[in-house]
């Protein structure tokens, strides 16, 4: 029996189920092929899309570690709990980082043709790979929260919910 979870802050909560809904919506209008961002609007709405994620998981990342608090999983939690929170974590950040970059620079090599097809076949390549590792990453991270709810029962699934 490990010592209980202390909840998340109010602006850590606020930011993760915002996230959270901005990432399930940036999957639902995800563009089917390059060639649609040779509409301007749709250029210019999947930038501005882009550069909200990215701004809103840089500055998560910024609160988590210097100003809320990072993980609530308890200090005494096994080892391999520790080892797995952080490495799924770790994903997490990557693959969204991976999926905007990328995203930004496919928008790049778009609008600048001398950048080459082998340019914007590139980031498409990260683009893609990354969009493939966050649904695995999440569904990692989903089964850990149930984890602690259901078989830990330790507050960590609460921590970000209540
Ligand atoms: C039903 C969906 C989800 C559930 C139940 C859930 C649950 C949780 C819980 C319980 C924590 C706290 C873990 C701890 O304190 O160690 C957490 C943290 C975290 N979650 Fe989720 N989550 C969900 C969806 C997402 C989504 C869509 C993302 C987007 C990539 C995400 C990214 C993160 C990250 C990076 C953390 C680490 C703390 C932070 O930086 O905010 N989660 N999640």
């Amino acid at each position: 029996m490990t010592t209980k979870a202390e909840p998340h802050g109010y602006v850590t909560k606020g930011i993760h189920w915002v996230s959270a809904g901005l990432i399930a919506f940036g999957y639902f209008k995800g563009l089917e092929n390059v060639s649609e961002l040779a509409d301007p609007a749709t250029f210019r709405t999947e930038v501005l899309f882009a550069l909200a994620i990215g701004a809103l998981f840089a500055f998560r990342l910024f609160w988590t570690k210097k100003i809320g608090g990072a993980t609530r999983l308890p200090q005494d939690a096994p080892r391999w709990e520790h080892f797995a929170s952080r490495a799924v974590h770790i994903g997490l950040y990557a693959s969204v980082f991976g999926i905007v970059l990328s995203g930004l620079g496919i928008a790049l090599g778009f609008a600048t043709p001398l950048l080459g097809g082998v340019f914007v076949t590139t980031m498409i390549g990260i683009h893609e790979l990354a969009l493939m590792a966050l649904p695995l990453l999440l569904i990692a991270h989903i089964a850990g929260a149930l984890w602690h709810k259901f078989v830990r029962k330790d507050g960590v699934m609460e921590s970000m919910v209540y």
